[in-house]
């Protein structure tokens, strides 16, 4: 188990598109440990594998209050999604900025578990967002770039200074 490092936008690297995992073997296994090992420590609610520099589609999610949840989806799929809702998100390679992103507000997916089962799962509020967010990060796509261009500049000036300020630090 380790803590990796967590790629922050703009990093090219973020853009990245994932591939699909072959089969769920002892270093799938390793990844997703290593993945929740840097979600709690950020602390996050969710974490792809693609913000670690890893091309994987691989995601972990936990947003449970007791932080005992693990979820861990490996090659997701949306199979349906219905509904809409507005959601003030945050992400780990975009600290610092919160924004509301318009998502599905249900959502079923399906993919692998950590011992390679396939599973399926309804998810609605909280959780359908979460999904939603680190899939796109598997398709190589940050929230901001939901943002409109003026919102996502705004991002970009905040981090920026961020960077600077702990530059100067
Ligand atoms: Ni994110």
């Amino acid at each position: 188990m380790a803590i990796l490092p967590i790629l922050e936008y703009p990093d090219p690297r973020l853009h990245r598109i994932a591939a699909p995992v072959a089969t769920v073997d002892e270093s799938v296994k390793t990844l997703i440990g290593d993945l929740a090992d840097t979600m709690y420590a950020a602390p996050g609610v969710g974490l792809a594998a693609t913000q670690c520099d890893v091309h994987q589609r691989v995601i972990v999610i936990d947003v449970s209050d007791t932080r005992d949840q693990l979820l861990a989806l490996v090659n997701p799929v949306i199979l349906r999604a219905d509904g809409e809702q507005l959601f003030e998100e945050g992400c780990l390679s975009v600290p610092g900025v919160y924004e509301e992103v318009k998502r599905a507000e249900h959502v079923l997916v399906e993919a692998l578990d950590r011992e390679g089962q396939r599973f399926t799962l309804e998810a609605s509020g909280l959780l359908a967002v979460c999904i939603q967010h680190e899939m796109d990060h598997l398709m190589g796509k940050v929230f901001v770039e939901h943002l409109s261009p003026l919102k996502r500049n705004r991002a970009v000036q905040k981090l920026r200074k961020r960077r600077r300020e702990r530059a100067d630090a």
